[in-house]
């Protein structure tokens, strides 16, 4: 059966999430997020999921940091999620937008008071001089926003990835796994089979 034009692949990934979030042992949302900056080479780090949908996958980070700067020169990237307890993984790749500010800034306001810090202390990515710099950083923020709502550093935000290839790939017996590809076209979401 094709998949729904406007659904697409997404409610198999909402059962997917699901059951993901019910099974692993910690950080269902854990996901490897794959940049490449303009000279083309590739770099990889794990990022939380922080929100999905049709619209894309969003995650949250400093600006300014390798990713951030490799977004910026090149806006495409791929995520990876590997759910160990069943033996699944999902592909996804596409073009990158900046979330909009209101959405991170409710996202923000959400977070805990010391990562709030932890946001306005770290130069995510940059060369830190040692630990104890780090720490007197985070106690001079402490002490900047005493008494007062902590607001959200210019450089953090969040990126959302807006898939035109999803793939589902099934762990099956003698390796004779199963890949289910969807992707976007012109006319909405097509599937097909891959060799595994
Ligand atoms: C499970 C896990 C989740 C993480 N989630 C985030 C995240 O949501 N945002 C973030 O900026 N860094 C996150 N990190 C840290 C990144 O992997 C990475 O160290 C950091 O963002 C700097 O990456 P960069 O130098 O490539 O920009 C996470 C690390 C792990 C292991």
């Amino acid at each position: 059966m094709p998949p729904d034009k406007m659904t697409g692949p997404f409610a198999l990934f909402d059962e997917w999430f699901a059951e993901a979030r019910a099974s692993e042992p910690n950080d269902p949302e854990a996901m490897a997020l794959a940049t490449a900056g303009a000279a083309g080479n590739p770099s990889v780090r794990m990022v939380l999921l922080k929100g999905h949908g049709p619209d894309g996958f969003v995650f949250y980070t400093n600006q300014r940091s390798r990713k951030g700067e490799e977004l910026a020169a090149n806006p495409r990237a791929a995520l990876l999620f590997h759910w160990k307890s069943l033996r699944r993984q999902v592909r996804i790749e596409g073009a990158v937008t900046i979330v909009a500010c209101e959405e991170t800034d409710a996202y923000f306001a959400s977070r805990s008071r010391d990562s709030q810090l932890g946001a306005w202390a770290s130069h995510q990515s940059w060369t830190l001089p040692d630990r104890a710099e780090f720490e007197r950083r985070y106690e001079e923020m402490r002490a900047r926003f005493e008494g007062e709502d902590v607001p959200r550093p210019p450089h953090w935000g969040g990126f959302r990835v807006i898939p035109e290839n999803i793939e589902f790939w099934t762990d099956r017996p003698h390796r004779l796994h199963e890949r289910r590809l969807f992707s976007r076209g012109a006319h909405g979401w097509t599937e097909s089979l891959l060799y595994p």
